[in-house]
């Protein structure tokens, strides 16, 4: 069982994602893990603390999402439920792996609109964050915006860029994950009712979310070239953080660099 979905589509499956994700299943065809009564729990208590802090603090268009979406709150929804809602807005789609994707493979994926989750979750010690791969960060975190048809469609441009980084041997393969990181991950953005959080690792973590928008950590206006080159740490709460003016922002900056970078 491989590609099917992709097959299914009439679509001929790109070389490099054929090569780089031999694995590759359609979400319906895998099997929903069993979880436990304290497993389901984790998920609602999250789903609960995050329910409190989210709003007024996350953007408008994430909060879009989340109405869109509907997450269960008292039980893990399977990834194929969730896959389709969001593909019946952005045509995006789920897709289970096991844990971190490595890059190559992961701009590959973003590339034909699919965006890789975890099926399992945190610990209960992990309530407040966690560094390591898990569904509620997958999920909460970043499906909600894949919702959204402006950040869909820099998400695919983005997923573009770094297939063609790779194919060049370009050092956009190593720029194109710290844009990730302060953008996807830790981004802010400035609504018109203030500013507020888009960053998956901030909206899925209840420690981050109010530290984020705090006295504490200093605060930019989003500058592309600059983020390119600037290293990340995965283990502290992040101290710099960089503010987009909107998603067509993101999307035009990301679009002119990748341009002058000979990635798009
Ligand atoms: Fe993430």
């Amino acid at each position: 069982m491989s590609y099917a979905d992709l097959k299914d589509s009439g679509k001929e499956i790109p070389k490099g994602l054929q090569e780089c994700m031999p694995d590759y299943r359609d979400i319906h065809d895998v099997e929903v893990p069993n979880y436990t009564q304290e497993q389901h729990g984790t998920w609602a208590l999250l789903m609960e603390n995050q329910s409190q802090v989210l709003p007024k603090r996350a953007c408008q268009e994430f909060m879009d999402g989340l109405q869109k979406i509907q997450f269960p709150r008292k039980r893990i929804p399977s990834l194929a439920e969730i896959s389709d809602t969001i593909q019946s807005h952005t045509g995006w789609k789920l897709m289970r792996v096991d844990g971190l994707v490595p890059d190559k493979e992961f701009f590959h994926l973003l590339e034909e609109r699919i965006f890789p989750s975890t099926d399992f979750i945190r610990e209960r010690s992990e309530l407040g964050y966690t560094p390591s791969p898990d569904m509620f960060h997958d999920l909460l975190g970043h499906v909600p915006l894949l919702t959204n048809q402006r950040f869909t469609a820099f998400f695919e441009k983005f997923g573009r860029a770094g297939v063609k980084a790779f194919q060049l041997g370009h050092p956009g393969t190593k720029m194109l994950p710290r844009i990730y990181w302060y953008t996807v991950e830790f981004g802010l953005i400035q609504n018109p009712d203030g500013l507020r959080i888009f960053g998956s690792g901030i909206v899925s973590s209840p420690n981050e979310v109010l530290y984020s928008l705090s006295e504490t950590p200093k605060r930019f206006p989003f500058d592309i070239e600059l983020i390119a080159q600037k290293p990340y740490d995965i283990w502290h709460m992040q101290e710099e953080l960089f503010v987009i003016e909107s998603f067509d922002q993101l999307e035009l900056e990301f679009d002119r660099w990748a341009r002058a970078q000979g990635l798009l």
